[in-house]
């Protein structure tokens, strides 16, 4: 593989790399970018980045591949759809969660800092490990669970007022905006399973067609899974799509309780 070679505008101090606008302008905004190679046996360190906005697209995420493409290409960072929809571009940006491709720039007061997502194990700079929140939510079993024999109009029907109920859940892009600002979860993310898990868990317990509600119910009825959250509510005002795990934790919680009475 070729080796890198910083461009003739970037220079590296004793705290990180720092690299100049390109091109004419006077618009220039300061990122301040962390970096982390495990390869390196550096520590992380934070590189500034001046990116000309006459010549970069409005979001962070096209601050994140102009940086790539013109001033340092070892960047890692994941995308996709760069539309709000696949949730890969998850990462925090002056201190609030969110998605790169729906934050604009101009939006972001003053230099941008911009670090991976809280209390992530990091694989490389903005690159969080999602195996352990994926290996939860495989845990929930997020798929429809019958046991009835299929009809024989071969559709599960489910009328509008009952499909309505999925409204606020089936939204969800699993971007862990929500999971990763949750200070339980920071600290007992091995057993609590998260608001982003818990609202998915939700949302197929909110399915009509879905019936194996007791359970589901049996599964999260445990003092960590479920009840490790403490309405501290950081994961509502998260959430890039607007939703709110806390309301679907307090059904949840509800669920529970009226089935004990
Ligand atoms: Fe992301 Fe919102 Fe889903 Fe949480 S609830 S994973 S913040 S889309
Ligand atoms: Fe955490 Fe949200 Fe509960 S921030 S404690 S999951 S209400
Ligand atoms: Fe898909 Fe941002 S790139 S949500």
């Amino acid at each position: 593989m070729a080796e890198f070679t910083l461009p003739a505008n970037s220079k590296i101090n004793g705290k990180g790399r720092t690299h100049a606008a390109t091109g004419a302008g006077n618009r220039t905004k300061k990122f301040k970018v962390y970096r982390y190679d495990p390869d390196s046996g550096e520590n992380p360190r934070y590189d500034m980045f001046d990116i000309n906005l006459d010549e970069c697209g409005p979001m962070v995420l096209d601050a994140l591949i102009k940086m790539k493409s013109d001033q340092d290409s070892t960047l890692a960072f994941r995308r996709s759809c760069r539309e709000g929809i696949c949730g890969s571009c998850s990462m925090n940006i002056n201190g609030k969660n969110g998605l790169a491709c729906t934050t604009a720039i101009e939006d972001c007061k003053g230099d941008v800092t911009i670090t991976p997502l809280p209390h992530m194990e990091v694989i490389k700079d903005l690159v969080p490990d999602f195996t352990h929140f994926y290996a939860q939510y495989a845990s929930i079993k997020p798929w429809l669970q019958t046991v009835t024999p299929t009809p024989s109009s071969k559709e599960r029907l489910q009328s509008p007022e009952d499909r309505s109920k999925l409204d606020g859940l089936y939204e969800c892009i699993l971007c862990a905006c929500c999971s990763t600002s949750c200070p339980s979860y920071w600290w007992n993310s091995d057993k609590f399973l998260g608001p982003a898990i818990l609202l998915q868990a939700y949302r197929w317990l909110a399915d009509s067609r879905d019936e194996a509600t007791g359970e589901r119910l049996d599964e999260l009825e445990d003092p960590f899974r479920l009840y490790r959250c403490h309405t501290i509510m950081n994961c509502s005002n998260a959430c890039p799509k607007g939703l709110s795990p806390a309301r679907a934790i307090a059904e949840i919680k509800k669920m529970e309780a009226e089935r004990i009475v």
